[in-house]
């Protein structure tokens, strides 16, 4: 093996499971990757988004909920250790994005929601709406697709190797070419709360979405294998090991 890479799924901090994340960063500690890609959706904004909001759900400060992302980076830089690093944007952090050109164009070059996250230098970025190349994988937050076929879709839509998130489902999908390439999808689930969901029907969300994360297998040509490892019961299994969520720190 050449390298691997893992994937961060769509975390919606504060909104993740921190047991489910917990178990994230614990299975990049006992795997080290030499890269760990973002699939973005790490921040929820829920704070600043232009949906209608829920009474009954508590009202978080942008502040914090920019305070409790940068606590999560922090975890997630420690975990990764000397693993190169990449984040591709999602609908959800492009919220400040859209808020600004909606409400104050005028300084929309001023906001930068790299750095508002407190992602430095460290970290490779992707716009959302563009996508990462690393060997013969490509990385994208989404290319508008959802629901059960989304892998199916998007590997059409894309015509690649191509490793995304938003749906918050685990799923794969292959399709090779007349000219004998091999072409895989990975959907890399997600790591939020079932407790937390006010935007999905709970029922649906309970049965069709799943705690998990990507893995990118490539050999020393960059050709690659993309698996979706599930978390199951706070558990995962990768080579016969079992990995489950660390003590939480608050
Ligand atoms: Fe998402
Ligand atoms: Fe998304």
């Amino acid at each position: 093996v050449s390298e691997q890479v893992l994937v961060v799924p769509d975390l919606h901090c504060p909104y993740h499971d921190p047991k489910v994340w917990s178990c994230i960063l614990e299975t990049i500690r006992v795997v080290k990757p030499s890269g760990v890609v973002v699939i973005g959706d790490f921040a929820d904004f829920y704070s600043i988004s232009r949906h209608r909001k829920d009474p009954r759900r508590a009202r978080v400060l942008f502040e914090d909920e920019l305070e409790a992302v940068k606590r999560e980076r922090r975890r997630l830089e420690k975990a990764a250790g000397k693993a190169w690093l990449h984040f591709t944007k999602g609908n959800h952090e492009n919220r400040l994005d859209n808020l600004v050109a909606d409400e104050a164009p005028a300084v929309s070059g001023l906001v930068d929601t790299k750095s508002a996250m407190g992602f430095g230098d460290a970290w490779g970025w992707t716009e959302y709406g563009d996508w990462f190349e690393y060997g013969k994988c490509n990385f994208t937050h989404d290319l508008g697709r959802a629901g059960v076929n989304a892998a199916r879709q998007t590997l059409q839509d894309f015509g690649g190797n191509i490793c995304f998130g938003h749906t918050h489902r685990g799923g794969i999908a292959y399709q090779g070419t007349t000219r004998g390439e091999t072409h895989t999808a990975l959907n890399v689930g997600w790591a939020g709360d079932f407790k937390a969901i006010d935007y999905y029907h709970r029922a649906k969300a309970l049965r069709d979405w799943q705690h998990g994360l990507g893995q990118v297998t490539y050999d020393r040509s960059g050709f690659c294998w993309l698996n979706f490892l599930p978390i199951l019961k706070g558990r995962l299994m990768i080579n016969g090991h079992q990995i489950s969520a660390k003590e939480i720190r608050k």
